[in-house]
């Protein structure tokens, strides 16, 4: 268990530098490996000091490596003598204030440290060890607790500290297997992590379209061998060079028994012959640079455990803190806790449909969309619709896993579908192809845009579109992009009333690194994006090593939407972010370069401004740069970078494949239902406006939104929704960068209730 916690001060909320914060490890309860991901950059190291931080070392009695405040497995704090032990080191310190981070067990350790906690100091006063006044001074500890798991197994929270960055690494070897078995036929058996939760094996499943996949949630059913094995089979017999088959390390069949994969690679050795691979992913999982989503998450949730804790008092319960969608919010602590254990009961009892369904809303939508996926087939019969296909604005990570999945599931539903190359431009010109099952093999870890994508609005080409959509015969668009997208798609709704043929079904998948189309909290390729922009930070931080005091100036893309830098900027524990959503002025620069010539002058080696490419157009990068060059002088130089299309980023991060691929699940349902519905003296006719439709996330929810309902919400001159959810991100940055920050401005957790019933409504996504 690691403890991070801050002595008890007076609690000056208007300020989280004033109120002296310090992280404690204390003791370690459990061998979690993982490092403290975003606390490491933006948290911890920023806020130890020395001393406190050689408490950790005493009590493992070793090196740490890679874990800043340390966690190994310590029995001591499992008995009561240990407890004691702790409870005396925290009252010498001062401290009645912790945040735990662990997994259920390390949780539920700190509960009872809480409730025994009167009792401990009874007992150290007793043995004469603190007097009667310090245990008055401490009579009550306050506990919150985060959860650090790479399983992604706690109920109450969307996602747990770890499991993203072990997403990463899966996909990071599935790709390279990719790669190598195109020149050979081979079958690879992968073995993930997850004892009692399957979670990164069906992501990784869905993520890389594998053709099997096994999880302990969940166990084949009798007979199993012979599907597996003639799913196999078909799949090579359509043209599949490689098979993947994942396997969760908990697997069971139907009667509990362990399925190894040993045993599933000497099946479809025996049985198929097939030249086949075992690959099991050990520790690389819990290692490497943790990723952008969480560091942000674990910051925000960091941020959010101390907030907490100050608000805490003797009789508010222990909570955990927990992602609902895009917020940090509060739970009961013990409740969570006995939920997650109510997952493990029902698999013991057998009760399978049960376990998936308490894992949450999320984790049964993945299951059902890769079963989906998994077993869908061409139809046999024509539904008579075609579905046209195009990316409109610049290459985003995630257009082809959603273009894959759509055209899939669009030939299962009997539609033919047309791939328009290059936008509405291709569109108007008529570059349209019809797409295969195997067209699209593959697409789902392809970074860019394979179907081609160009930024031109179809307005003035709307005659040459009509007629293409007129000689194909289409009876529904979708349109996946960026900004362009979603404006082209408002154009093609308002010419409704002079062509009949734009009477049809449309929709628009939100795609760009920008994150700037109203209708969604994210899009497409931004994940992907600031994975990228952080690693080209990082480097660049790197290369200074051994230099003297340097402060980097960043350039970031994003147009006029700060989204980017600012997530950036919280990832890469940034000093500022400067965007055009929150305008800066001489005065702001001015604390800004003083604020870090303070900084470097005591123990910090590197500063680290972003800015976006449009945050002000007379305070450039290149004015930035001199400013801060001028100003440090004799204390630090000043380096500028612009990132430039990197930002675009390679591989599509995992999350992005799989947003994806669900959004072309999701989408290709809503638009054979519309067909459908819309389809009279034969053809499609519709011109309501619910029928041209922005598809995207509102926390926890995946909604269609009208263009026409959208567009009183748009700041067109600036390209981007009039209200930025991802704004009040931005008082944590500089809290994060040690300014002196009010408290007015943050916005704290909700506090929610667990319960099956909220567990099983959320929309899962
Ligand atoms: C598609 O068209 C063919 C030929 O006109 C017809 O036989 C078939 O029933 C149609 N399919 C549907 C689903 O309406
Ligand atoms: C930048 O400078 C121009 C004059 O060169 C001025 O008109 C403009 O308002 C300035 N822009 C901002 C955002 O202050
Ligand atoms: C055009 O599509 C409609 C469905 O929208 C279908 O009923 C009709 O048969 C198609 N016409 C031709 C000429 O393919």
């Amino acid at each position: 268990m690691c403890i991070l916690s801050f002595p008890t001060v007076p609690c000056q909320l208007s300020s989280i530098s004033n109120s002296y914060i310090e992280f404690v490890c204390l003791f370690c309860l459990k061998f979690i490996s993982f490092s403290f991901y975003g606390f490491q950059r933006n948290f911890i190291i920023s806020s130890i000091s020395s001393d406190l931080f050689s408490l950790c070392l005493s009590c493992t009695g070793k090196s740490l490596g890679g874990t800043v405040i340390g966690s190994a497995r310590c029995k001591v704090f499992t008995t009561r003598e240990g407890r004691v032990a702790a409870a005396y080191n925290l009252v010498k310190k001062g401290i009645t204030n912790l945040c735990v981070c662990g997994g259920d067990g390390s949780l539920t350790g700190a509960n009872i440290f809480r409730s025994e906690w009167s009792s401990l100091l009874e007992e150290l006063v007793q043995k004469g060890r603190i007097t009667d006044t310090l245990a008055q001074q401490h009579d009550h500890l306050n506990i919150v607790g985060l959860v650090g798991s790479i399983d992604n197994d706690f109920c109450g929270t969307d996602m747990t500290i770890g499991a993203d960055s072990a997403l990463h690494r899966i996909m990071e070897i599935i790709d390279a297997i990719m790669t190598t078995a195109q020149s050979h036929q081979r079958t690879f058996v992968l073995e993930v992590m997850g004892r009692h939760c399957g979670y990164l094996a069906l992501v990784s499943a869905l993520a890389s379209g594998a053709d099997w996949l096994f999880i302990p949630e969940s166990p084949p059913k009798e007979g199993w061998e012979d599907r597996m094995c003639s799913r196999l089979e078909s799949s090579r017999i359509k043209g599949s060079r490689l098979n993947i088959i994942i396997i969760a390390e908990g697997a069971i069949d139907i009667n509990g028994k362990p399925i190894s994969s040993t045993y599933v690679k000497d099946l479809v050795v025996d049985r198929l012959g097939y030249d086949t691979r075992v690959t099991v992913l050990g520790h690389v999982q819990r290692g490497g640079t943790p990723s952008a989503f969480d560091r942000i998450l674990s910051s925000k949730l960091g941020v959010e455990a101390v907030v907490a804790l100050m608000e805490g008092s003797p009789d508010t319960p222990a909570c955990v803190i927990g992602l609902s969608g895009n917020q940090a919010v509060r739970l009961p602590l013990m409740e969570c806790v006995e939920m997650t254990k109510l997952v493990q009961n029902a698999m013991n009892e057998k009760k399978f449909d049960e376990a998936v369904k308490l894992r949450g809303g999320s984790f049964e939508n993945n299951w059902n969309i890769y079963k989906l996926l998994a077993f869908q087939k061409p139809a046999q019969v024509q539904s008579n619709f075609s579905v046209a296909i195009l990316n409109v604005g610049a290459p985003a990570a995630g257009m082809n896993s959603a273009a894959r999945s759509a055209v899939r599931l669009a030939l299962a539903h009997g539609h033919k579908v047309f791939a328009v190359n290059d936008g509405y431009q291709g569109l108007a010109n008529g570059a349209v192809s019809e797409m295969e099952w195997h067209s699209v093999a593959g697409w789902t870890g392809q970074g860019g845009s394979l179907l081609g994508t160009k930024r031109t609005l179809p307005k003035k080409d709307m005659e040459k579109i009509v007629e293409t959509i007129a000689k194909f015969n289409i009876s529904a668009l979708l349109v996946i992009g960026g900004f362009e997208a979603y404006e082209g798609v408002l154009q093609l709704f308002e010419a409704r009333s002079h062509y009949n043929e734009l009477c049809i079904p449309m929709c628009v998948i939100p795609a760009t690194i920008s994150n700037n189309v109203p209708g969604t909290d994210f899009s497409l390729g931004a994940d992907t994006a600031v994975n990228a922009a952080m690693e080209g930070c990082d480097k660049i931080k790197q290369s200074a090593s051994g230099t003297k005091r340097r402060v980097f100036v960043v350039e970031t893309m994003g147009g006029f939407c700060g989204y980017l830098a600012t997530s950036t900027g919280i990832a890469v524990g940034a000093d500022a972010a400067y965007i055009f959503e929150d305008p800066i002025n001489i005065n702001d620069l001015k604390t800004n370069v003083e604020h870090l010539a303070e900084k470097m002058k005591k123990d910090v080696q590197r500063g680290l401004v972003l800015r976006n490419e449009k945050c002000h157009e007379n305070y450039t990068t290149d004015f930035i740069h001199k400013l801060y060059s001028s100003e440090g002088k004799g204390i630090f130089d000043c380096r500028v970078n612009v990132l430039g299309h990197l930002q675009q980023g390679g591989e599509p991060s995992p999350f992005d494949r799989n947003f994806g691929t669900k959004l072309g699940v999701r989408v290709i349902q809503w638009i054979s239902e519309r067909l459908t519905e819309n389809f009279r003296q034969g053809r499609v006719f519709t011109n309501s406006p619910d029928t041209a439709c922005v598809l995207g996330l509102h926390r926890k929810v995946i909604k269609f939104t009208p263009v026409a309902e959208l567009k009183a919400v748009t700041d067109f001159e600036h390209r981007m929704p009039k209200v930025q959810w991802w704004y009040n991100l931005r008082p944590m940055l500089k809290m994060l960068a040690k300014y002196q920050t009010s408290f007015c401005e943050y916005v704290p957790g909700e506090i929610e209730h667990v319960t099956r019933r909220s567990l099983s409504i959320d929309s899962g996504f």
